[in-house]
């Protein structure tokens, strides 16, 4: 070969290619090792979210988060906040999906926390505070899985903590969260998610505005919980708007019924939309 004549292997094996390919090699290597290993089935005997679809929810964070990487920027998992963990329906995945990660397992259900560490394998156990805001986590993750929080929150909460966790993302780190988007208005006629008192004023103001909320009654509501948490339904274009208000991020999706084909699920993070250029 002509030493002055690169190679079109020379040509084509830049930085961002070999990164990207590389990538894919990275997923693939964790689908491999999470399809080969048998998932830690103990059930915390505190666990309120368990029903016959268990492990098919778990198992579909998993591909969501899949789709979520591959839609980002994100090199390599090394650290991770499962935020609210609640008994590790998702989180008894995560460990065997990223097993060289670093999981901090976050929720204000203490049993629920303590059974991820002790029982799945957390490495950090870390107990919420109701206003998340006032919460400050020690590392910065490359993945906040947000499970069914922000369907249980108003409009100005979701925002706000959006926000805040905004600030632990590493360089190209992503947060991906549910919503109960569109579909779940037709859901509730089938499964209630509240009293029917409540639901009608949700509906309501979902109509009028894009994002209803009401507070859970006392007997529907976790016990430890004191403040508002209760049921929210929002359109995605007004979930757009409001991670378009938040700086330094960039929206890399939104899904309809992409989690258990019931909740929408979004992904935004770093770098940041207007970023000089991508990591
Ligand atoms: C519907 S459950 C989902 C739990 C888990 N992600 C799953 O999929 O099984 C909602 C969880 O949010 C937790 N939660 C509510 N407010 C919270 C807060 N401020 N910080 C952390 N967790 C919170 C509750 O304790 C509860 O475990």
């Amino acid at each position: 070969m002509n030493a002055q004549c690169p190679s079109l292997a020379d040509h084509v094996v830049s930085k961002n290619w070999s990164d990207r390919t590389s990538r894919f090699q990275y997923i693939e290597r964790c689908l491999d090792h999470y399809y080969k290993t048998p998932l830690n089935r103990e059930l915390s005997p505190h666990e309120t979210m368990f029903n016959e679809w268990y492990l098919e929810v778990g198992h579909s964070a998993v591909q969501v988060i899949v789709n979520a990487y591959l839609s980002s920027y994100v090199h390599r998992v090394n650290t991770v906040l499962d935020l609210p963990c609640g008994h590790g329906r998702v989180l008894r995945h995560l460990i065997t999906l990223f097993p060289e990660a670093r999981i901090h397992a976050c929720d204000l259900d203490r049993s629920g926390v303590d059974f991820c560490r002790d029982v799945l394998g957390a490495a950090e156990a870390i107990y919420s505070n109701e206003e998340l805001s006032d919460l400050q986590f020690s590392a910065q993750y490359d993945l906040i899985w947000i499970g069914s929080l922000f369907t249980h929150t108003s409009r100005p909460v979701m925002k706000r903590w959006l926000e805040h966790l905004s600030k632990y993302l590493s360089s190209t780190g992503i947060i991906v969260a549910t919503i109960h988007g569109r579909w779940c208005e037709v859901v509730a006629q089938l499964h209630p998610y509240v009293n029917e008192q409540a639901w009608d004023g949700i509906v309501r103001d979902y109509r009028e505005s894009g994002y209803g909320f009401r507070d859970y009654e006392q007997a529907e509501n976790h016990e430890y919980i004191a403040g508002s948490y209760g049921v929210s339904l929002s359109r995605g274009s007004e979930i757009v708007k409001d991670i378009e208000s938040i700086p330094g991020l960039r929206l890399y999706s939104y899904t309809e019924r992409a989690w258990a084909d019931h909740q929408d699920v979004i992904v935004l993070g770093r770098p940041a939309y207007d970023a000089a250029a991508n990591g």
